[in-house]
């Protein structure tokens, strides 16, 4: 087979780049080695930014989105039973939507299917070759038959343990961590949420969250131990803890119920440079992991695809390299700074092991400067809804 682009995963990231390629009339095959239905049985964040509704609306998609998510214009943020709003609205006139990834998943397959696109699935394998040549391809099998691609582009939209990565050899690649020693539980019930709006709360039992998918569908997280798995947590237990943590007004109105999905996930801050050797990009959790609190995952992964469509849009419409080669550098000049705000809104709101007493000060006084501070207000709110891309 031939096509212009091989995008490897189908996740968010290589469904979204493939759809807005199509748009601009840029061929390319999608390899993913789960099935559709594994795809869209993950449970992922669900905070998307205006740069990403927008790159929906040109991919097309972006209808039931609309119709169904819910601007935020603000969230709230608590620190043991004190409890403050930033409102994006004031601060930077701009609100975030409130649509679940999976939705955002399912579209982008509708989208793809219905223009006929083809989206290969269960690939086994997967290879690229020669990425550092002007004849790259991706070898893979199905059902134990291998198969070949030849393409001009290969995009690495494989995720944080797909093979793209591992494709930059070692002596170009160089790869930065922090893991943090903690990680989410978070469930998913149908309840309706306890608030309006998102509640990001730090109290002494540890961090919890209080989001939601719509007026009947809730997702709440609480910090846990990394030793901990889904099965040590009865629902109960789950909801008497969550109640711990947040203030007590809230608390005293949250509706329990039962969950429907249960899961733990570590918190890990991770960027690996640069993001293209040759004629292979990386895009999305390939290159780059965030810990949730920023909600940046999807988000940073819709910057990485709009550089590069673009870059590619404009190879194709003009035979222009200048963006191609300036891709890695566009890209992760924005992914930095989502680095940034996730970890410092991630240190801010966490109770750590190993805190001091000092430290804990430092965060109060952190968390006090940003209630009666509008210009601290101003860069948070900035940094939640989006920098410009
Ligand atoms: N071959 C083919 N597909 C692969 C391979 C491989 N070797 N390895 C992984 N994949 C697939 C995975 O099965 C997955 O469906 O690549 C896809 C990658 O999807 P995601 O992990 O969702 O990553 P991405 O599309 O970049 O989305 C980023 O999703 O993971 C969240 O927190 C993340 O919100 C962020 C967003
Ligand atoms: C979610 O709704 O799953 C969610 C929201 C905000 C975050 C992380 C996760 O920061």
């Amino acid at each position: 087979m031939r096509t212009q682009v091989v995008v490897i995963g189908g996740g968010p990231s290589g469904l979204l780049l493939s759809q807005l390629l199509h748009v601009h009339g840029i061929d390319s095959i999608v390899l993913e080695r789960k099935t559709k239905d594994y795809v869209l049985g993950r449970i992922r964040a669900g905070v998307l930014e205006q740069g990403f509704v927008n790159l929906m609306e040109k991919a097309g998609v972006a209808d039931r989105l609309h119709a169904e998510g819910f601007e935020h214009d603000g969230t709230l943020i608590a620190f043991d039973d004190d409890c403050f709003r930033i409102d994006f609205n004031a601060q930077t006139g701009t609100p975030v939507v409130i649509y679940g990834q999976t939705e955002v998943t399912r579209d982008l397959y509708e989208a793809r299917e219905a223009a006929g696109g083809t989206l290969i699935f269960n690939t086994e394998d997967v290879t690229i070759h020669d990425a550092d040549t002007d004849h790259p391809f991706v070898t893979y099998s199905v059902d134990g038959q291998e198969q070949r691609i030849d393409a001009d582009f290969v995009a690495g939209c494989d995720g944080f343990h797909g093979v793209s990565r591992q494709a930059i050899p070692l002596s170009v690649r160089r790869e930065y961590e922090k893991v943090y020693p903690f990680g989410w539980l978070g469930i998913l019930s149908e309840t309706p949420p306890v608030h309006d709006e998102l509640i990001y709360s730090s109290s002494r039992r540890g961090f919890a969250l209080c989001s939601m998918r719509n007026e009947n569908l809730s997702r709440y997280y609480i910090q846990c131990s990394l030793s901990d798995s889904p099965d040590d947590w009865t629902d109960s237990a789950f909801w008497a803890e969550l109640k711990r943590r947040i203030p007590k007004t809230f608390a005293d109105h949250l509706v329990t119920g039962p969950s429907i999905e249960k899961s733990i996930a570590p918190l890990r801050s991770f960027v690996t440079e640069p993001m293209q050797w040759g004629r292979l990009f990386l895009c999305g959790d390939a290159a780059h992991i965030v810990p949730p609190t920023g909600a940046k995952g999807l988000n940073t992964a819709s910057s990485d695809v709009y550089y590069l469509h673009n870059a590619l849009r404009d190879y194709y419409d003009h035979g222009s390299r200048d963006g191609i080669d300036a891709y890695s550098q566009n890209a992760l000049t924005r992914i930095w700074k989502a680095e940034r705000f996730s970890w410092w809104f991630s240190s801010l709101m966490h109770r750590f092991p190993d805190q001091s007493e000092f430290d804990l000060k430092i965060q109060r006084a952190e968390i006090d400067f940003l209630r009666t501070n509008t210009a601290a207000q101003k860069a948070m709110a900035e940094n939640y809804v989006g920098l410009p891309y």
